[in-house]
């Protein structure tokens, strides 16, 4: 694959960006699943924390986390990519979050409801702050590293 462009301007914005919502980790990652189940009811069952409960649940660790991660590690895909271009997830990592995605029954078209959500996530978070630009940089790095955990999932499978 050739040398992907991402500025420093779009990585400034990542990081600033997750820097507000990082403020707040309890709202948004409530938001962020209501999101992703608002626009994918059925994903419910994938996830271990929402299989016995009707709503999301508030204060989940384990809720938290999937979300913190999915934000705090598409910032670090940010960064991979102004620094060197690519996506550079430790193969170990990369090989961790192949085998937890195919074990919990994700599937390619998972990947664009949880980006719906994290832009709408965004849009809620920044407010004003939000625009085209900040939606094009987190979904430019978010799509390299899906890209990079659906072709694992493929290896694996
Ligand atoms: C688990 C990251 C996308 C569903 C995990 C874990 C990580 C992770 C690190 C392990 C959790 C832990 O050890 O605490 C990510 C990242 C994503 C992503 C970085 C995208 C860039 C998705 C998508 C889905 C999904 C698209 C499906 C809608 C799950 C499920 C688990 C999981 C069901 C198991 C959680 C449980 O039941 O406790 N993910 N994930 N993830 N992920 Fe993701």
């Amino acid at each position: 694959m050739g040398e992907i462009v991402f500025t420093e301007k779009q990585e400034a914005l990542v990081k600033e960006s997750w820097e507000i919502l990082k403020q707040d980790i309890p709202r948004y990652s409530l938001h962020f699943f209501s999101q992703i189940l608002e626009i994918a009811p059925a994903a419910k069952d994938m996830f271990s924390f929402l299989r016995d409960t009707d709503d999301v649940p508030h204060n989940n660790p384990k809720l938290k986390a999937h979300a913190v991660k999915v934000f705090k590690m598409t910032c670090e895909t940010a960064i991979q990519l102004r620094e060197k271009g690519k996506v550079a997830v430790p193969d170990t990592t990369l090989q961790y979050l192949g085998s937890v995605h195919l074990k919990s029954g994700v599937l390619d078209p998972h990947f664009e409801v949880v980006k719906e959500a994290l832009v709408r996530t965004l849009k809620e978070g920044l407010g004003e702050k939000y625009n085209e630009e900040v939606e094009g940089a987190w979904s430019q790095a978010y799509d390299h590293l899906a890209l990079a955990i659906k072709a694992e999932m493929k290896q694996e499978n």
